[in-house]
């Protein structure tokens, strides 16, 4: 097996290794440990099937379901992302991390590419501990203590109602008897694995801080937004058919690019279950 960094801010491609295949203690110690490392990481050419995906998520955690989307009949923690070639919208087309309005947020995700249009659809991932480590000491002083609320409510907080009704896709799958979600967080997490300090505050679901208005957090969780992805704490993956992401929602957000208009492009994504973010 072979573990190759795609950019100086995180992500790594790693090679020589089936997933279709059961993997030995040491490899899943391997690639945990590499996740742990590198945040994100990408593997081409492996076309699972949902079970053998959901097998996979087993080295990170438990799966879990997502709440806004069924899953599939015979892999209930494993949804279709679908856009066609009708969609304008697609799904995760913003910075986040996925769940956060959830008590409990998705440890990680597993994204596998499906359908891939011959160009565009890529994902970008930024790193959160870095945009920490990159922060002022004074700003790191404000932001102690603080806690954010996140929402599913808005069309970018979670995408949810209002968004679902409009993707072609997925709009059948959708769960409609689905509530809003509301959740508190430290704005500054640390990683229970790693200790480190990450940034957990993104533009689609962190509405306030605690104990202030929408008006009054706005700026601040504006700046912290925007330097969160700074180009240099990025990196971006073109997927190919049968591809297969995992990526850390503790330390890292991520975006799907909206940018292959009357393409289609079919993913399927397992959740991994996440504990209580401090
Ligand atoms: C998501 O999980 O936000 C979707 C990511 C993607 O489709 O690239």
């Amino acid at each position: 097996m072979e573990i190759k960094p795609i950019s100086g801010a995180l992500g790594a491609e790693v090679s020589g290794i089936d997933l279709k295949e059961e993997l030995s203690n040491s490899e899943s110690a391997d690639i945990h440990a590499a996740f742990l490392e590198h945040h994100v990481l990408f593997f081409r050419d492996q076309h699972l099937s949902p079970q053998q995906e959901i097998r996979f998520t087993r080295i990170f955690g438990e799966p879990d379901i997502y709440p806004f989307q069924k899953g599939l009949p015979e892999a209930p923690e494993v949804i279709e992302i679908l856009k066609t070639e009708t969609d304008e919208r697609n799904f995760g087309g913003s910075w986040h991390s996925d769940t956060t309005y959830l008590e409990t947020p998705a440890l990680g995700s597993v994204l596998s590419a499906l359908e891939v249009p011959e160009y565009g659809g890529d994902t970008l991932f930024a790193n959160m501990a870095l945009a920490y480590d990159a922060l002022s000491d004074g700003m790191k002083q404000a932001l102690e203590g603080l806690v954010g609320i996140n929402s599913s409510d808005g069309p970018y907080r979670g995408g949810r109602q209002a968004v679902m009704a409009k993707l072609d896709g997925m709009k059948d799958t959708y769960q409609t008897e689905a509530k809003v979600y509301v959740s508190e967080h430290p704005v500054v997490r640390t990683h229970p694995e790693t200790g480190r300090k990450a940034i957990y505050v993104n533009s689609s679901h962190t509405k306030r801080f605690k104990d202030m208005t929408e008006a009054e957090s706005k700026p601040l969780i504006d700046f912290l937004c925007q330097h969160a992805v700074r180009p240099e704490f990025t990196c971006r993956f073109r997927w190919t058919p049968g591809a297969l992401a995992v990526w850390d929602n503790r330390c890292t957000q991520h975006h799907a690019l909206n940018d292959y208009a009357g393409k289609r492009r079919r993913m399927q994504r397992a959740t991994i279950k996440g504990d209580r973010p401090f």
